[in-house]
């Protein structure tokens, strides 16, 4: 393996940096690439042909350009559509980004979840046979919350947060028959851990709030054990689309080492 070889993050937009953030802890020394399909984004709101066509696609040009030693889709809605086809097209380890439904079975002193994702993500069967193979005999509720996507990528950006949309979530949930149980919260959307402050300001810092960020982590530092690393320069940010897409992104970006963002 050449030690320059990179490790590819892809989601459709900034939220695949909770999971950069988590790697970043456990293999500080690997060349990362970051791709953000902002071209593409939201993908919540696309149907499951639109979404597992553009991601296996987009993979499949980015695995040749870049030559990553693995591939982390970091996005819950391309993962519980498109992770199978995309282990079929390349050659290398992709790992996945599923909703964090067994933590949070394990934590629930209620026995009633929360799930917050997005559109395409919450009607998937992926999610359904999570539930029956780790949450029976709890109450698990689903919402979909696109508009959490859009403030996570305002935010970012260092724009604020409209503490309406929050609240909108909470009541969504909490008027759920049982939902006034809830008392932890499966962020299912890479993008939500970036709202957690204000997530936690709307539900009660109660609520215990669980992702998939360092489990994934977790997970690529043990696929590549034993692999060295050996990086040329920062990280690179790359985005589909006009590069104005990422203005904005300026500081987030430099914080976490990443060089200016560049087009695909
Ligand atoms: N970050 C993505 C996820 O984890 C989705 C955001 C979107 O494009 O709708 O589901």
């Amino acid at each position: 393996m050449n030690p320059d070889s990179p490790i590819l993050l892809f989601d459709s937009g900034v939220g695949g940096l909770t999971v950069y953030d988590g790697l970043r802890k456990v293999l500080p020394d690997a060349p990362v690439i970051y791709a953000a399909d902002l071209a593409g984004l939201p993908y919540g709101t696309k149907t499951e042909a639109q979404i597992a066509a553009r991601v296996a696609g987009l993979l499949g040009r980015m695995a040749e350009r870049f030559r990553p030693r693995l591939v982390c889709i970091a996005c819950n809605t391309a993962s519980t559509i498109a992770l199978g086809m995309v282990r079929d097209v390349l050659e290398v380890p992709v790992v996945g980004t599923v909703p964090a439904i067994k933590p949070a079975a394990a934590l629930t002193r209620t026995g009633t979840i929360g799930l917050v994702g997005t559109g395409a993500t919450i009607r998937q069967a992926y999610v359904d046979d999570l539930e029956a193979r780790f949450a029976q005999g709890k109450r698990l509720l689903r919402v979909a919350a696109p508009g959490l996507v859009e403030a996570a990528e305002a935010k970012l950006r260092g724009r604020g947060v409209d503490p309406a949309l929050i609240a909108d979530v909470h009541a969504e949930l909490t008027a759920m028959p049982g939902g006034e149980a809830i008392d932890t919260l499966v962020l299912a959307c890479t993008h939500f851990p970036l709202l957690s402050e204000e997530l936690a300001a709307a539900f009660g810092p109660e609520v215990r709030q669980v992702d998939g960020a360092e489990g994934i982590a977790r997970r690529i530092a043990h696929l590549l054990e034993g692999q060295s690393f050996e990086a040329h320069g920062p990280n690179r940010f790359i985005v589909t689309g006009p590069i104005a897409g990422a203005a904005g992104l300026e500081d987030a970006l430099a914080t976490r080492g990443f060089g200016p963002a560049e087009v695909f």
